[in-house]
């Protein structure tokens, strides 16, 4: 389960055991059991967060505007249920016609305390209206009503919205930054296999995973961006032979002499299938390069050289940042961590393998395969030890399809046999998996294309990106616009265009890859989005105002239904950036930023900007609506276009 933000913001750091403990991967593996023995002790004693009413008091304005209204309600509780502490105050937003916020504890609270002596209430709507009476004094709340069974309504104050408004264009966007309990995390994402395709799963992978790191980094949490790529296993053995056999002199060999890389696998597999001599020398190959021989070592760095070149440039086109370290990297330490798992009992022997049982789960997971050789479980036991105990990650989240769901959660369960990870996960330090569903093609069905049995991801940016300058073009702005330009509107709308379309959707769900759609202009798209955000720009120019000098000298007012409606929207920025951060959810922010978009619109059009007795406050609105909206492009990874 995930912790609600309010728990989040409130739970103190969880003491990591890992960090007292000492640098393991420096010591001889006899020392793990200590350490595990160590671990499980120390382990997870979980420390009671403080009162919410000390917190309140403290950091009196911390928090985002759904946390500053769950503080006062939570005084209130505090007060109108003296001998109850401790209640989590539930508070959402809700439907404007009842007003901005709502607490729905009555009800709850009711079935809690009806029938103890002393309890006078006669029923929710009572309840409700005691924690409306009891609602500290608060310039953030206009005014506050009980509807129905007991809940309880505020209306926010406009003056305060509109100067909270203006405190973020003065102070910058940072200032509505999630504060999490945590100081650093991995995001292991992407993570493609050394010689193999690139595939849709893994541009699916990259774009989310990008997102989720861009999210907890503005949160001011440290994010290791983690390429764990395949770089190590068997299919080496093969390649490698393959590579001596083409190019004996293999050293010189480049991209160009080996051409297309998963042809090269593809070719090399075939000789594998079919010849038995070839198969013999492949499978002594492996050997031959896990036990460091050099002339082994040096063609498997060849090819994945080779390998990583191709990746980056698909990274480098996305402009996203990650750092490899790839399967390879912890093969030195899984010795150890096997050793130590075996000495706290956790490993048996099944079937001739070396395996943990996982209770609820018939299937155990083998970390020793039967010949003695390790396999993909051991390297993520192997990293998860690594990442808690060696670079102190706190929350270490993995994103790849969901058909690798089962093996997540049987070796996180490993762990928390292990001690490693707390039992409860609403504890840190806490391991994630992020899955994501299938890209299909328009017919349905896994996504392909005509002449390739795999869709290259290069190709894929290259047609999103020529199919949105032939939109450009026809647009006239080719007449309009130097050749730069029109590339660089056109990268980024093409290639935020794919983006979009992969985040929008609730990630768990398949996802079906349509150029036509995505790059639509009209509906839920970046390039709506984008053209959006460029005529808030032309506004502002068109104005000849300098937002720089107004946002000091004006006043936002929020007079009109329209304008109040825009910017109780923007004010919760922070609240769903928080969720679609701590839930892992980056659809939550593409919602918000269509509704956003949605919101200006409706202001737009209904109160009139430039030249208007409100300009100047009206200027400050489409200004901090446009500060809003680069905001989230950054963080889902779109460049943001300024004209169009
Ligand atoms: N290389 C794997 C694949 O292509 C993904 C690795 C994900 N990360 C991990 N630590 N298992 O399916």
């Amino acid at each position: 389960m995930i912790p609600s933000c309010l728990n989040l913001q409130l739970t103190p750091l969880f003491p990591s055991p890992f960090l007292s403990v000492n640098r393991l991967s420096l010591l001889p593996s006899s020392t793990f059991p200590a350490f595990a023995a160590k671990s499980r002790r120390l382990a997870f004693a979980a420390t009671k967060a403080p009162s919410i009413s000390t917190m309140a008091a403290e950091q009196e304005n911390a928090g985002n505007l759904k946390q500053k209204l769950a503080k006062l309600f939570q005084l209130s509780l505090e007060a109108t249920v003296p001998g109850e502490p401790d209640i989590e105050p539930l508070v959402a937003a809700c439907t404007a016609k009842f007003g901005d916020y709502q607490c729905n504890n009555a009800m709850g609270l009711w079935s809690k305390i009806k029938g103890r002596p002393g309890i006078e209430f006669r029923g929710p709507p009572a309840v409700g209206q005691a924690i409306m009476k009891n609602l500290p004094q608060s310039e953030m709340i206009e005014s506050c009503s009980v509807a129905g069974p007991g809940f309880v309504n505020v209306v926010l104050s406009k003056n305060w919205m509109a100067k909270n408004i203006q405190k973020m264009l003065v102070d910058g966007i940072e200032t509505w930054a999630p504060k999490l309990s945590i100081k650093r995390a991995v995001v292991d994402f992407s993570s493609p296999n050394i010689a193999k395709e690139m595939h849709v799963g893994h541009l699916r992978s990259t774009i989310i995973g990008d997102t989720l790191a861009s999210m907890l980094e503005f949160s001011n949490v440290e994010v290791l961006r983690r390429n764990h790529v395949g770089d190590w296993g068997t299919q080496f053995g093969m390649l490698i032979e393959f590579l001596f056999e083409k190019f004996p002199n293999f050293e010189d060999v480049n991209e160009t002499a080996i051409g297309d890389l998963q042809a090269f696998y593809k070719e090399s597999k075939q000789r594998f299938d079919v010849d038995a001599e070839f198969k013999d020398r492949a499978q002594k190959a492996v050997v031959r390069l896990q036990s460091g021989e050099q002339m082994y070592r040096k063609a498997w760095a060849q090819i994945c050289e080779i390998s990583r070149r191709e990746f980056d440039q698909v990274y480098q086109r996305l402009g996203v940042h990650l750092e490899e370290k790839g399967e390879s990297f912890y093969n030195p330490y899984i010795p150890g961590v096997i050793e130590a798992l075996t000495n706290q009992g956790l490993v048996e022997e099944s079937k001739g393998a070396r395996v943990i049982f996982i209770e609820g789960i018939n299937i155990p997971l083998i970390v020793v395969k039967s010949d003695g050789g390790y396999n993909y479980a051991s390297t993520d036991m192997t990293a998860l030890w690594y990442r808690l105990t060696e670079e102190k990650a706190e929350w270490i989240i993995y994103v790849t399809d969901v058909g690798q769901q089962q093996h997540f959660d049987m070796f996180f369960k490993a762990a928390k046999r292990a001690g490693w990870l707390p039992a409860d996960d609403r504890q840190y330090p806490k391991a994630s998996h992020v899955g994501f569903g299938l890209v299909l093609g328009e017919d349905g069905k896994r996504f392909r294309t005509r002449s390739t049995e795999v869709v290259r991801l290069a190709d894929l940016l290259d047609e999103a990106k020529t199919r949105s300058k032939a939109a450009l073009i026809e647009r006239g702005k080719a007449a309009e616009w130097t050749e730069e330009e029109l590339e660089q509107t056109a990268e980024a709308v093409g290639y935020g265009a794919v983006k979009y379309a992969d985040l929008k959707n609730n990630r768990l769900t398949n996802y079906t890859f349509d150029f036509d759609q995505m790059l639509n202009d009209k509906g839920n798209t970046a390039v709506y989005l984008l053209y959006a955000h460029a005529r808030i720009c032309s506004i502002i120019r068109k104005s000849g105002k300098d937002t720089g000098e107004l946002k000091k000298t004006g006043k936002i007012v929020l007079d009109h239904a329209d304008e109040r409606a825009l910017g109780l929207h923007l004010l919760q920025f922070a609240e769903v950036v928080e969720e679609a951060c701590t839930n892992l959810l980056p659809n939550v922010l593409c919602e918000y930023l269509y509704n956003l978009s949605e919101n200006y619109t409706r202001f737009y059009s209904n109160c009139q900007v430039v030249g208007s007795a409100e300009e100047t406050s009206r200027l400050l609105l489409c200004e901090a609506t446009a500060v809003v909206m680069r905001k989230c492009f950054f963080l889902l990874g779109i460049k943001p276009v300024y004209k169009i």
